[in-house]
């Protein structure tokens, strides 16, 4: 069969984890792209097999439109274009519905969970610059934009789960800021990746150019604007430690400013994207854990220590905050972040072996042994894959009073919610917050607590 000559017309269904809609033809699932529920459309076939469980398809013609249904901002968003924005054909509230849906959906399925929360609307903020008519319709909001880079130098994103490069002149998504710097009207022949930095507000302005190979200087970059900071870093990868960010011009990190305590990030390091996600995920987790003076906290995937910032504030002087990081430089800005609190200490290790070093070999295990083998509250940021197993296990046996989850993938935080549930903690509530519009994902703080004990009959 040819997959791209196939035309289905297909009814679809709701909407499935993914950025996607599910409909059926011949009895076979489709995961439907750029379709909306209720809708009837034609779709081109996109992926397919005689023995595949499901087909992928993407909806080339809506023959009944849903009322939610609204025209795209972006000449790329669409059927076989850009890869980065699943939902902008949709009115923003009916984005955050769908996103409802996906997360009631996915803890339901994998953590056998009835929940009701909503994900909900977070304002960009007026320091961002962005119009309210483009904040209103999930524009605007990107303050860090990674591009890919195609053969012929030109800056754009990857189609749908393919490694072609669709060429962008202007990404809607960024904010004002991002945008004016202009990069892709530059050529940028020879490197493999550029992302550009700008904080809301008077944060500074990077642009990390990435190379193919750590070796060299890598090729000519475009001339910028002179005020512009510029640094190139080596590839990483989950066996290669970063590179260390070389300064071509100006600094090498931006100022983010959260709560009036600043934050310095070092390109390629971690940092919410979205201008109010910082302040929106800290006061949620402050809110979740309830952190009391004199209390052990572990801050687990602590970054540049945006969290642990918050966590030790609430403890004070008489408590502690035990952070643990990966990213040799986001614990060197995060150093520099906390220094003025004593509370802090951080651990520069994978989470795991961390974890495993305190409740298995003592003080054995050289810098993983600085975890405590129990604490009052544990906060953990994983990545998109979640905590798994042996992290939340390592978690549980600390017998924390509190366990906050801030997950940015439902199935992910469904499956560790399912797994803290065999060590015997409940989700005990859960918020969900709209911080990347026009895309299928979303951010979520979950607090699980030790489940009431079943009483005998
Ligand atoms: C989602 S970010 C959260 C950062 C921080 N909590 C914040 O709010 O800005 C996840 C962080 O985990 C780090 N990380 C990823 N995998 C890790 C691992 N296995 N061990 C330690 N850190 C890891 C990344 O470098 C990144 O800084």
């Amino acid at each position: 069969m040819s997959e791209q000559a196939v035309l289905l017309e297909l009814e679809v269904g709701a909407v499935a984890h993914g950025g996607h809609c599910v409909a059926r033809h011949e009895g076979r699932v489709v995961f439907v792209r750029h379709a909306l529920p209720g809708e009837r459309v034609r779709a081109r076939v996109t992926e397919a097999g005689e023995g595949a469980s499901f087909w992928r398809a993407d909806a080339v013609e809506v023959l009944e439109p849903s009322p939610d249904r609204v025209e795209p901002a972006c000449p790329v968003a669409g059927p076989g274009r850009c890869g980065g924005c699943d939902w902008q054909h949709a009115h923003l509230p009916a984005q955050r519905a769908l996103k409802t849906a996906v997360l009631r959906e996915q803890l339901a399925r994998l953590a056998g969970l009835e929940v009701d929360a909503v994900v909900e609307e977070v304002p960009v903020p007026a320091s961002a610059g962005t119009s309210a008519e483009d904040a209103a319709r999930g524009l605007g909001w990107r303050t860090r934009v990674g591009y890919a880079v195609d053969g012929d130098g030109r800056l754009g994103f990857r189609a749908h789960r393919e490694h072609r490069v669709v060429p962008v002149e202007r990404c809607p998504l960024a904010t004002p800021g991002v945008v004016d710097l202009g990069l892709p009207e530059h050529r940028w022949k020879g490197w493999r990746a550029v992302e550009a930095v700008v904080p809301a507000g008077d944060g500074g302005r990077l642009v990390v150019a990435e190379g193919r190979s750590g070796a060299g200087r890598g090729p000519s970059l475009p001339a910028l604007a002179t005020e512009v900071a510029t640094a190139t870093t080596a590839p990483t990868g989950p066996r290669r430690p970063p590179a260390p960010v070389r300064q071509v011009r100006g600094r090498t990190w931006v100022r983010e400013t959260v709560g009036g305590r600043s934050f310095r990030v070092t390109g390629g390091g971690f940092w919410q994207v979205h201008p109010g996600a910082a302040q929106t995920l800290s006061s949620a987790v402050l809110e979740a854990a309830r952190p009391r003076g004199g209390e052990v906290v572990l801050d687990l995937y602590s970054g540049a220590g945006l969290l642990t910032a918050a966590l030790a504030e609430a403890v004070g002087e008489g408590g502690r905050v035990v952070a643990v990081e990966g990213d040799a430089r986001a614990v060197a800005d995060a150093r520099r972040n906390l220094h003025d609190l004593p509370q802090v200490r951080l651990v520069q290790a994978d989470v795991r072996v961390a974890l495993a070093g305190a409740v298995g070999g003592g003080g054995q295990a050289g810098r993983a042994g600085e975890v405590p083998a129990t604490a009052d509250v544990v906060v953990l940021d994983p990545p998109r894959t979640g905590a798994r197993a042996a992290v939340v296990a390592a978690v549980a046996a600390r017998a924390p009073r509190a366990v906050v989850h801030v997950a940015c993938d439902p199935a992910a935080l469904a499956r560790d919610v399912a797994l803290f549930a065999e060590h015997g903690y409940a989700l005990a509530s859960l918020r969900a917050f709209d911080l990347f519009p026009s895309t299928h994902h979303l951010e979520a703080v979950a607090l699980l607590a030790p489940a009431a004990p079943a009483r005998d009959a």
